[in-house]
């Protein structure tokens, strides 16, 4: 894949300097919590876009996409949100480096690899870090890997128009071999946990319903989760989000509370406890445990903050089915991309064969199944 990328940029731009390797991730549990202060439980994996790089003297910053086949340049003293949804993902980055008074000079860059876009593998925020380590690199900046989270969480918000939290970034940027991280998203502290997949195998499934965050109900989601704490402030000034809300206020507050509101905030309120538990049983290396926590999000998912759609529900249900499925949910911002799946390897076949059977996309074609490993986050690779 390396070669091939490095061969277009070498037809269009000369000699690289630089290849940087930023991987996709999945979340194990901790949906939604991430903008709320809670916890999360995410991964790298290996699955990844690669950025060829290399300083150039013509004032200007020329980026093409190998798998879109498409370019886009600018001039580097006219940065500006494009047309052009992909190129916007990394201009949003150059931009948080200007923000900082950093002097970026222009650069090639032909970037692409096996990492699927749009279905919640966090495509964007691979691009983003990716390009993040890349300018930093070339620039000799020093930033340290948590500044350049931030850059690309800012990226997002400003250029791609996604209130997102800081989860997916953090993952592709701090990911490593064989360990999930569990990360604080309010103070960031984090700590890696070994997924022993010896006897127990992570599958995706691509549910084929093409979704993407921008105009779609994630950010009206964070709104609702913050008239959820306004409301509660009023009796208690110290709340922040609803990480510091108990179960138990908002029950005292439901009248105060809209439906739906609170129903939002039921959803993120039990998910941090699960994802608690789940960090609990893995360390027991429960995975029977770890799975049941994996089913109950997806229906507080489904039925209080409503980001599923039916084909997530069906793809979940027909997991559900098979012997050996130790948790099935979807995976993400919602609306569509896919679910992740924790299955014991001897039932994979089995897996396969009943979805392959029963579950077409809206096209009439066969489900896309993606076996995962969890592997290491952006990082540097020789050429
Ligand atoms: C998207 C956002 C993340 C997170 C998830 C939902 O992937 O980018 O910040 O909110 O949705 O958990």
């Amino acid at each position: 894949m390396i070669k091939q990328i490095n061969q277009v940029f070498e037809q269009h731009f000369g000699k690289a300097s630089i290849c940087v390797k930023s991987p996709g991730r999945v979340n194990l549990i901790g949906e939604h919590t991430d903008y709320n202060d809670g916890f999360v439980l995410p991964a790298a994996i290996d699955l990844a876009t690669y950025f060829i790089c290399n300083q150039n003297d013509v004032n200007k910053f020329r980026l093409y996409s190998y798998n879109l086949e498409e370019y886009y340049e600018t001039p580097v003293d006219k940065l500006a949100i494009s047309n052009k949804k992909w190129a916007n993902f990394l201009l949003g980055v150059i931009v948080q480096f200007v923000k900082a008074g950093k002097k970026v000079r222009g650069f090639d860059c032909v970037f692409g690899g096996d990492l699927p876009m749009g279905i919640g593998m966090s495509s964007s925020a691979a691009l983003e870090t990716g390009l993040a380590f890349a300018i930093n690199q070339m620039g000799e900046f020093g930033y340290k890997k948590f500044d350049l989270v931030s850059f690309s969480q800012k990226a997002e918000h400003e250029y791609a128009g996604v209130q997102c939290g800081i989860m997916d970034q953090f993952a592709v940027m701090n990911g490593r071999t064989n360990q999930v991280i569990k990360l604080d998203c309010r103070s960031l502290d984090y700590s890696y946990h070994p997924f022993e997949m010896q006897d127990q195998m992570l599958v995706l499934v691509d549910s084929g319903v093409k979704r993407s965050l921008d105009g779609s109900e994630y950010n009206v989601r964070r709104q609702e989760c913050d008239a959820g704490v306004s409301v509660l402030q009023k009796y208690n000034p110290e709340i922040r989000a609803l990480r510091d809300v108990t179960i138990e206020m908002i029950q005292i507050h439901k009248k105060e509370l809209d439906t739906l509101v609170y129903n939002r905030c039921l959803y993120v309120l039990e998910e941090n406890i699960r994802v608690e538990k789940a960090c609990e049983a893995l360390d027991h290396n429960d995975f029977i445990s770890f799975g049941k926590q994996m089913f109950d999000s997806h229906e507080g998912l489904k039925n209080l903050y409503e980001v599923s759609c039916p084909e997530l529900d069906q793809l979940v249900e027909l997991a559900k089915g098979v012997g050996g499925v130790l948790g099935s949910r979807m995976m993400g911002g919602g609306f569509g991309g896919c679910t992740i799946n924790l299955i014991k390897k001897h039932a994979i076949g089995c897996f396969e064969e009943n979805i392959i059977e029963h579950y077409k996309t809206s096209g009439g074609d066969s489900p896309h199944i993606i076996k995962i490993n969890i592997d290491e986050g952006t990082h540097l690779v020789s050429i």
